[in-house]
């Protein structure tokens, strides 16, 4: 369990004059689901994307494996990004193709999988989220959380090594809410994987996690397991979850 799957040194990244990130660190173990918590705008969803070669750094290393993403071509990152799978943040399908067309759609770009046996992975992991049989359906007829039920069976359907969630119960109800914090801990525990999950939900992030990491001022400022981060003295971790205990 000590051995890092994901190793972040030395990371500084900036948009235009303005740094986001100063000389972040951050480690993630193999086999682990860590939630990162963090302010609006602090760089979460950037950090996902950093982690898949999307966004490039300015300056560090991002070790996926031990092979470092930052001096990385798009080719080399190819069969890095393979072993990686990403839940978008508002789900992100593209309305003109199918449900069945968009679970298939990076298993397509990934030679690995012959067109034969997709089919039959679309189905499986259509089944997994709750969801089975509504290939022929179009994203614009689903609700809120079937989507996210798709975009989520999109991300397993390829048996990645690592998935990366970025809000995925953002602006679900409580029910469809715990009903993908369940469908993590039942993916978590079926396929073994190493979760990132970015959220505002401090009771998802304590249901799903193993630890907790709070990202603020340009860096990881605190990673603890979920009791040690609950009670955690460090102050900026104690007013974020004041904060997000009073609010909604
Ligand atoms: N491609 C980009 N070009 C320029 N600035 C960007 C880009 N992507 C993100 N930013 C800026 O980086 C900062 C962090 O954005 P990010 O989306 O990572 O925030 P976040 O922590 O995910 O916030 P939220 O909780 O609202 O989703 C913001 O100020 C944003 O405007
Ligand atoms: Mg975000």
């Amino acid at each position: 369990m000590t051995d890092p799957i994901i190793e972040v040194r030395g990371l500084y990244k900036s948009f235009g004059s303005k740094p986001l990130f100063r000389d972040l660190a951050l480690s993630v173990r193999r086999g682990e689901t860590l939630t990162i918590l963090g302010g609006s705008g602090c760089g979460k969803s950037v950090l996902l994307k950093l982690l898949i070669g999307l966004i490039e750094a300015d300056r560090g290393a991002i070790l996926v494996d031990g092979l470092d993403l930052v001096p990385m071509t798009e080719a080399e990152l190819l069969p890095i990004r393979s072993r990686l799978s990403m839940l978008f943040q508002g789900g992100a399908l593209f309305d003109s193709l199918s449900v069945a067309e968009n679970v298939a759609y990076p298993m397509r770009r990934q030679p690995r999988f012959s067109p034969g046996e997709i089919p039959g992975r679309v189905a499986d992991a259509l089944g997994v989220v709750g969801l089975p049989g509504i290939e022929d359906m179009m994203p614009a007829e689903l609700s809120g959380g079937m989507k996210k039920r798709v975009a989520l069976a999109r991300a397993i359907a390829p048996e990645p090594e690592i998935i990366l969630y970025d809000e995925p119960t953002t602006g679900l109800d409580p029910v469809s809410t715990r009903r993908i914090d369940d469908l993590i801990r039942e993916v978590q525990r079926r396929m073994r994987l190493t979760s990132i999950v970015v959220t505002h939900d401090l009771p998802s992030a304590f249901l799903v996690s193993d630890r907790i990491a709070l990202l603020a001022d340009g860096h990881i400022r605190a990673i603890e397991t979920n009791e040690q981060f609950r009670r955690s003295s460090d102050p900026a971790v104690h007013t974020f979850l004041s904060a997000m205990e009073v609010s909604p």
